[in-house]
């Protein structure tokens, strides 16, 4: 069933249902001030007798001794370190209260839906129609139209469930969240063609015992001299690295044996596992541009071969036809089916070079994605995304029009290794693209008080740019790595990529090595990294910290401004970049 078609035949029926129920004790529960970039309201009117399942995500019980438990497992020196837990136990810990799921059920039952509900871990799916829903929610569903692509999808800008149940009720979708569009853009920058580099001598010639070449580009031998693993060789231990793909991008073979045979040679037909979620494919079409995937791939297997590498390639466009929330939202489908995943299959370490800006997303949907990512940390997975390419923001103009600086999610989730990037080896500085700074919506966690505080009051950049951040903000990026000019193999064709897309698999695969390392010595994998990355480099051991460049940014208002990098940690490259052979033994 096609929407459009139904959106010409039917005529406007949507104002009769306006206005309605100024009885039930409702208060707003979620508003956005409009529609992400790209997405146009239209007049056009939908039929109230469109079908639509409503997924009621019910809030969790003890989210705070979780989150302890979660930082104390991950904190060096703690006497619960490296305790991941299973599954069950998180479950266990995080089940709705039954006094949350029968007051839900109730206000649900009270309206009629009584024989139209599911029950799953923690949300409810009420299949019912767009009228039914509208009268439910108090609200009143449009049409928007995406300039871009020309799809069009059925959401709100506001919602509203009855006062005593706010507590009790995480997010309701679909409702204000526009699908894969916000929050999930790949973080390429720039894409080039080799020959750009004929004019620079490629000579032998080493700087800081780095091939000089790795000034103007990057391969794999650059980054394992840089990042100092080229002498490690890590054994077929249990571990494991995930790739995250979306937005139908997929990597190909074809591409990463010609990539190994030129960058690596002797390393002949290595590859990767591709496992499909969702419907999410693992086409192999080796003339189509893949590049953010092929980069991802080629620069997790080339790092980290014979670790097993596995593409995780989840469907799930901008939700268009049928209004059902199961096939809508890749980050959900993505979490929710890792998180089942048996320990013997989860990957230890995870990348994904996605995400886009934090206040294009409704923020109790940025909660409930960042609490899942949360719970594959308590699981023992590191789970690492780029923190974007814009630099301090995009355009710098927040909903409302004041000159605001333009945090990315999920990079600004605190549970989540944000990676920003670096350029040249001479030094290694800030790359002027990458993004950082810090989140509306989530405030400061305890690991970084002491290093982001430090950097607040010290440098004069927290002063000048101080109308346009949130201060009390979760700061990012946490670390960096190079992020310019990656030699990849895209459609046959070695070209250059530019993007913390790159610095994500590149800082990933350090911690994959890590993790090695750990595994084959009997130990536990690293888990969530940041309360032992922020220790670490305070303790300046593992990390070196990048000390010049300044980010840029802000198109529109705010014309290029930019954050410096300086000593310590700083919101371009964060704590700095990582150096394998501290890491390894610490
Ligand atoms: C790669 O595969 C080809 C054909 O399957 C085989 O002939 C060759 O020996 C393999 N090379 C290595 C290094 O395993
Ligand atoms: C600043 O961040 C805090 C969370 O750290 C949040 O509660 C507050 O609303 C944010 N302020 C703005 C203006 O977004």
């Amino acid at each position: 069933m096609h929407i459009s078609k139904l959106l010409l035949l039917l005529p406007a029926l949507l104002a009769s249902i306006s206005d309605a129920h100024p009885l039930a004790p409702y208060r707003t529960f979620e508003t956005i001030s409009s529609a992400p970039r790209g997405w146009e309201i239209s007049d056009e009117s939908v039929d109230p007798s469109t079908p639509i399942k409503l997924r009621i995500h019910l809030a969790q019980q003890n989210v705070p001794q979780f989150e302890k438990a979660l930082i104390d497992m991950s904190t060096p020196g703690h006497s619960s370190y490296g305790n991941h837990m299973s599954q069950s136990q998180i479950d266990d810990m995080l089940r709705p209260h039954e006094d949350t799921t029968t007051a839900v059920k109730d206000w649900l039952e009270s309206k009629g839906f009584a024989n139209d509900l599911s029950f799953k871990n923690d949300w409810i799916v009420v299949s019912t129609t767009l009228g039914q829903a509208e009268s439910l929610l108090q609200t009143q569903y449009k049409v928007f139209r995406n300039s871009e692509t020309g799809k069009k999808v059925v959401r709100t800008l506001s919602y509203s469930v009855p006062r005593n149940l706010h507590s009790s009720v995480a997010l309701i979708q679909p409702t204000t969240l526009f699908g894969s569009t916000s929050a999930m853009k790949s973080t390429i920058l720039r894409v080039e063609d080799p020959s750009v580099l004929k004019s620079i001598s490629l000579s032998k010639s080493k700087l800081n015992g780095i091939d000089a070449a790795c000034q103007s580009s990057i391969t794999p031998d650059c980054l394992s001299s840089l990042y100092k693993y080229s002498d490690y060789k890590p054994t077929l231990a249990k571990n494991k690295l995930g790739v995250n793909g979306f937005l139908e991008q997929y990597a190909q073979n074809d591409d990463l044996s010609k990539f190994m045979k030129k960058y690596i040679p002797g390393a002949n037909n290595v590859t990767f596992a591709c496992t499909s979620i969702n419907g999410g494919k693992c086409t192999q079409h080796p003339s189509e541009d893949f590049t953010e995937a092929n980069l991802d791939i080629q620069y997790t297997v080339s790092a980290s071969n014979p670790i097993p590498n596995i593409y995780y390639s989840t469907a799930g466009r901008p939700p268009v036809v049928d209004l059902d929330p199961n096939t809508n939202e890749p980050y959900l489908e993505w979490l929710e089916y890792m998180l089942k995943l048996s320990d013997e299959d989860m990957p230890q370490t995870i990348t994904t070079s996605y995400g886009d800006n934090e206040h294009t997303v409704p923020q109790s949907y940025a909660i409930k994605v960042c609490n899942m990512i949360a719970q594959l940390g308590a699981r023992g997975v590191s789970v690492l995304f780029s923190s974007g390419d814009s630099g301090p923001g995009d355009d710098c103009t927040s909903k409302d029009g004041k000159k605001r600086f333009v945090p990315t999610f999920p990079a600004t989730c605190p549970y989540v290794t944000s990676v920003g990037g670096t350029v040249g080896v001479q030094p290694e500085k800030a790359v002027s693209f990458s993004s950082g700074g810090f989140s509306n919506y989530f405030s400061r966690p305890d690991y970084q008080n002491s290093a982001v505080s430090s950097y607040l009051s010290s440098q004069a950049d927290a002063t000048t740019f101080k109308n346009y951040y949130n201060a009390s903000g979760r700061a990012f990026p946490d670390i960096s790595a190079q992020g310019s000019r990656f030699h990849v193999f895209v459609g046959g064709y070695d070209q250059l990529v530019s993007g913390t897309s790159a610095s994500s698999p590149a800082f990933a695969a350090v911690i994959s090595l890590v993790n090695n390392y750990r595994i084959s010595n009997g130990g536990q994998p690293l888990g969530f990294l940041n309360p032992w990355l922020y220790t670490i480099a305070t303790e300046k051991k593992g990390i070196v910290d990048i000390t010049s460049g300044t980010s840029r940014g802000c198109t529109g208002s705010i014309l290029g401004a930019g954050w410096k990098a300086t000593t310590g940690w700083d919101p371009v490259t964060g704590l700095g970049t990582p150096d394998f052979s501290v890491l390894q033994n610490l």
